[in-house]
């Protein structure tokens, strides 16, 4: 059902993995597409001949304010009725030996980035717009692996779900937040591709597989629709019961 023909979504990092699936969800609704990349151009273009229509392509660093900024000056006076916050960076970050430019690159991607791209955003943003950030169960639950400041990005991103809530409640514009389990992605591709991780990982899923990036991308789907009007300040765990 094209139920959010006549709309306009800017999804970051909509060239791979999630952010690609959330693009071609929203588009098959009828939604027009503003699709934000960092390095991968051509996986960007990729992305957008698959949706085939109505697709505009920008480019920004979410570790750079001023790209950030350059890049919503040159959308104008666009008007956006959803912003998906999904662009992100998993680095390892072991208490004893990390440095201090992972520290900072961390933090500036998944939680300065967003800050900087909801605000940068707000004017273009009509009012009952929506918001949804893309944080993770890994914001929830303390994990082994020295990945500590990533979780630390996402409790802070589930936070800033919370208080942006309250804050653009005037506008009418709700704020949510879905936070996946793991999900076969670039992001994750080492990680899973050692065997012993993967089988232990594995016999930890209680519904047997792992998440798909459709499965995220239909939760943000709901979270846009009319069906979702009265719902804000949530972050909606989609693990399959991985982290309850
Ligand atoms: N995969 C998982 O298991 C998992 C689980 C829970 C939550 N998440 C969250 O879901 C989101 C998407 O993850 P994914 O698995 O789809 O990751 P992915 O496949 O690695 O894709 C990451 C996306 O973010 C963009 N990006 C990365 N660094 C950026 C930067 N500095 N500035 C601007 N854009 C940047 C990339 O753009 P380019 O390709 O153009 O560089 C790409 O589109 C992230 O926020 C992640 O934390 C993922």
């Amino acid at each position: 059902m094209r139920t959010l023909e006549g709309t306009t979504a800017l999804i970051t990092g909509g060239s791979r993995g999630i952010g690609r699936a959330i693009c071609l969800r929203l588009a098959a609704q009828g939604a027009g597409i503003v699709l934000h990349y960092n390095r991968n151009q051509c996986a960007a273009e990729e992305v957008a001949a698959a949706i085939g229509r109505d697709v505009r392509l920008v480019h920004a660093n979410l570790g750079s304010p001023e790209e950030i900024q350059t890049m919503f000056h040159e959308l104008g006076d666009l008007r956006l009725d959803f912003l998906i916050n999904n662009a992100g960076i998993w680095k390892d970050t072991p208490l004893g030996s990390s440095l201090s430019e992972v520290i900072d690159e961390v933090l500036d991607t998944n939680l300065k980035g967003p800050f900087w791209v909801t605000q940068c955003a707000l004017p273009l943003l009509k009012d009952g717009g929506r918001i949804v950030n893309i944080s993770s169960v890994a914001g929830r639950t303390g994990m082994a692996g020295g990945r500590s400041l990533y979780g630390a990005t996402k409790a802070a991103l589930d936070a800033l779900t919370r208080n942006w809530a309250l804050e653009l409640a005037p506008r009418k514009i709700l704020v949510n937040a879905v936070a996946p389990g793991y999900v076969a992605t670039e992001m994750t591709a080492d990680y899973l591709s050692d065997a012993a991780t993967f089988e232990r990982l594995m016999r930890r899923q209680p519904l047997g597989r792992l998440c798909t990036p459709e499965d995220v991308a239909d939760v943000v789907a709901f979270l846009c629709s009319d069906a979702a009007r009265f719902i804000t300040g949530q972050s909606i765990n989609v693990s399959g019961g991985l982290v309850i």
